[in-house]
């Protein structure tokens, strides 16, 4: 093997705000599939993350819910925690930039660039909501666009006819917040000197850290003029203020990044073995890596290097961009019930089939991939049921039934190991540059011809023949070996699947170079279904329980938009179409007295109903835990779409949908008066 490498891999910060969806998921997933990758070829490799904690949107949206920020960050990064953990994401350190540790650095590196010289401060204009109190952010201020007259656009850019300009030049402007004409006013701003930095950044990209769709973006930025970069907001802001300048925060694109350095800081107060200063000061030998999406190249690939090695801190060895994902061919959209949270997935379907289709789609580049859930079902089972588990399972029986489970001495074709383990290095390779479905191409036309040397050996026909046992004991070991090398292969995209598997086979946790030696003379165990099917059924569950959780939000002051910068909200929220009473009357409403009401392991949202309808008994999983407890439901009268077609989730079927009704203020159940009886109609 090659000498071992020290490596530090990130992968941006989620913000605090929501929950994580699906198009969060393709990064976490794709680094954390290096991650490991990297830690199978035996070299060091440290993932850290955290949450992003800071800025305006988080502010408001804590207002809005009426608790205190840190209430609010809190509780998101717990549903972080727990959402990483559903997909294997696993890091060494998932911190937050609301910490001790960011505020001591983002201080540091402010002092040193000011030592520097690199900061300078000049009073700009800006937009001022006077009913609010406070400055606004570009994307806060709507009115009619001055070139093409488009009414509602945003403060800085006419999505009708692309033009940019500054929120003062909108025709009759308003603050989303309060619906009043801005004013503008003057404060101080810091900016830092990114045009000092202009020969080190153009140094740093000649080293090629940065795959070449970034770099041609990066070399526009170049022509088109470094500018300044403005790191300071004015009260109020949550985030860290600035000292020496009370009631200026940093702005929180300053201090994310930094929460990369605080989360490795926090890790190493806990590893003893950690060298801070080795890993991030300049002349590193230490490599490190940033896995960020194409929406925020432009911190990363110069804002980000230039902080560093303005402030004495070693630059990134490379920052890896991916596109984003659409599902079945178009933007993630609440209404089509494709803005799927990750936790959605976790109650309808497994996390690895999630793993494993992204993987078939990830390429170097930053093309948009896209998750088309009949593809999916397809890909899912044909590939990891269909060919990878089946070799296992036609192999598994029969070594216990001639064997007693024992491998044999020897394989009865060495050749066919040797063209698996000539694969290796082609894999590998794909792998290290992040084309990953590549590396499942090769590895799934190996999984065919494993499949097919069994298909040609027959070893249940040889079964039923006496005296024939140690053929069949030497194809099923060809076989089992050859699923082995494959299971390697899959295991940093598949660590689940792969882990039952080393029981499976009673083998060591299996590393990269493990494919080269074939098991052999060796016991293995009772084999166990390694991968359940994908059921279509389960996919629709999904795509409606996503259409549930479809929260209704008047398109009011109330809710801010993105800041700029942000990717537009994936949202698509549309109000519903007008029906017809015959089209209402197409709906089952009855009335239903809640039995028995159960806690869900494992979904900390949903309770397990069991209903009476009047007509026998029914079973609902209802997204009702947050505002109900289990024990005071029994009894209660409520009113269920009695005619829904049966959903399959993970955790059984449910048969209907009770009625609640939901907003800013929390759940509540819809019932009827007094004296009404399971299985009225309701109209
Ligand atoms: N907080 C910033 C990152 C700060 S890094 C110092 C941010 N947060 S985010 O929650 O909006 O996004 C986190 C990561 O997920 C980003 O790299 C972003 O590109 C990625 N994605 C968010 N939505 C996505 C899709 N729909 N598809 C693919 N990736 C997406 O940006
Ligand atoms: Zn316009």
């Amino acid at each position: 093997m090659s000498t071992r490498r020290e490596m530090l891999v990130t992968s941006a910060l989620p913000y605090a705000n929501g929950p994580l969806h699906l198009g969060h998921l393709v990064e976490y997933i794709q680094t954390d599939i290096w991650v490991r990758f990297q830690r199978m070829r035996g070299h060091r490799c440290i993932y850290v993350c955290a949450s992003d904690a800071h800025g305006t949107p988080i502010m408001l949206k804590a207002r809005q819910e009426g608790i205190a920020p840190e209430a609010l960050i809190a509780q998101v990064h717990a549903t972080q925690v727990a959402d990483f953990a559903g997909f294997h994401v696993e890091f060494d350190n998932y911190h937050t930039t609301h910490s001790a540790e960011n505020r001591a650095l983002v201080e540091e590196i402010f002092a040193a660039l000011q030592a520097g010289g690199h900061i300078e401060s000049r009073n700009v204009r800006q937009a001022y909501d006077e009913k609010e109190g406070m400055f606004l952010p570009d994307r806060f201020v709507r009115g009619t666009c001055p070139r093409c007259g488009a009414a509602d656009q945003y403060g800085d850019s006419c999505e009708v006819c692309g033009a940019t300009y500054r929120p003062a030049e909108l025709i009759d402007a308003v603050s989303v917040l309060s619906n009043t004409p801005p004013v503008e006013r003057d404060s101080e701003h810091l900016f830092f000197k990114l045009g000092d930095f202009e020969a080190m950044l153009k140094e740093w990209m000649a080293a090629g850290p940065l795959h070449e769709s970034m770099r041609n973006k990066l070399e526009e930025w170049f022509e088109a003029g470094l500018q300044d970069w403005d790191i300071s907001r004015d009260s109020p802001y949550f985030g860290f203020e600035i000292p020496g300048h009370p009631g200026k925060y940093f702005y929180v694109w300053l201090d994310a990044p930094i929460g990369y350095i605080a989360s490795f800081r926090q890790l190493c107060d806990r590893r003893s073995d950690l060298d801070f200063d080795a890993w991030w000061r300049p002349g590193s030998d230490k490599e490190l890596y940033h896995f960020i999406g194409k929406d925020i190249g432009y911190f990363h690939s110069l804002f980000w290097p230039a902080v560093l090695h303005g402030a004495g801190f070693r630059t990134p060895t490379a920052v890896f961009a991916h596109g984003f994902l659409t599902v079945n061919g178009e933007k993630m959209s609440k209404s089509r019930g494709t803005f799927i949270r990750a936790r959605t997935w976790l109650e309808h379907l497994d996390p690895e089939a999630l793993r494993y289709y992204y993987a078939t789609k990830l390429t170097a580049g930053a093309e948009d991939i896209d998750l088309n859930l009949e593809d999916f079902v397809q890909r899912v089972n044909s590939d990891l049921v269909g060919k990878l588990v089946n070799i296992a399972s036609r192999c598994a029986g029969f070594v216990h039934r001639v064997a007693d489970g024992r491998l044999a001495g020897a394989l009865p074709d060495p050749d066919l190991h040797q063209e698996m383990v000539a694969a290796a290095p082609a894999i590998e390779a794909a792998f290290d540059q992040r084309r990953y479905g590549q590396a499942i191409r090769q590895v799934m036309a190996l999984a065919d011809r494993a499949n097919q040397y069994i298909d040609r050996q027959k070893p249940w026909i040889m079964a039923r023949e006496t005296g024939r046992e140690q053929e069949v004991q030497a194809v099923c070991t060809q076989g089992l070996n050859a699923f082995r090398t494959l299971v390697t292969w899959l295991k940093p995209v598949l660590p689940r699947l792969a882990g039952e598997a080393e029981r499976f086979l009673k083998c060591a946790p299996l590393n990269w170079d493990d494919a080269v030696v074939p098991l052999l003379d060796h016991q293995i165990g009772p084999f166990e279904a390694l991968m359940q099917r994908v059921d279509p059924a389960a996919v629709q569950g999904l795509l409606e329980a996503s259409r549930d959780s479809l929260e209704k939000k008047p398109a009011t002051a109330s809710s801010p938009p993105a800041e700029a910068g942000a990717r537009p909200a994936a949202t698509g929220d549309e109000s519903p179409a007008e029906i017809g009473i015959e089209d209402f009357l197409k709906i089952d409403l009855r009335v239903a007295r809640i039995l028995e009401a159960d806690e869900v392991d494992g979904a900390d949202k949903l309770l397990k109903l069991t209903l009476d309808l009047g007509d026998g008994r029914r079973q609902v999983f209802s997204g009702i835990r947050s505002a109900y407890r289990a024990e005071d439901l029994p009894g209660k009268l409520t009113i269920v779409v009695a005619n829904l077609k049966a959903r399959k989730m993970r955790f059984g079927v449910s048969e209907g949908m009770v009625l609640a009704a939901s907003g800013d203020g929390g759940i509540f159940l819809v019932a009827p008066d007094a004296g009404a009886e399971p299985g009225m109609r309701v109209t």
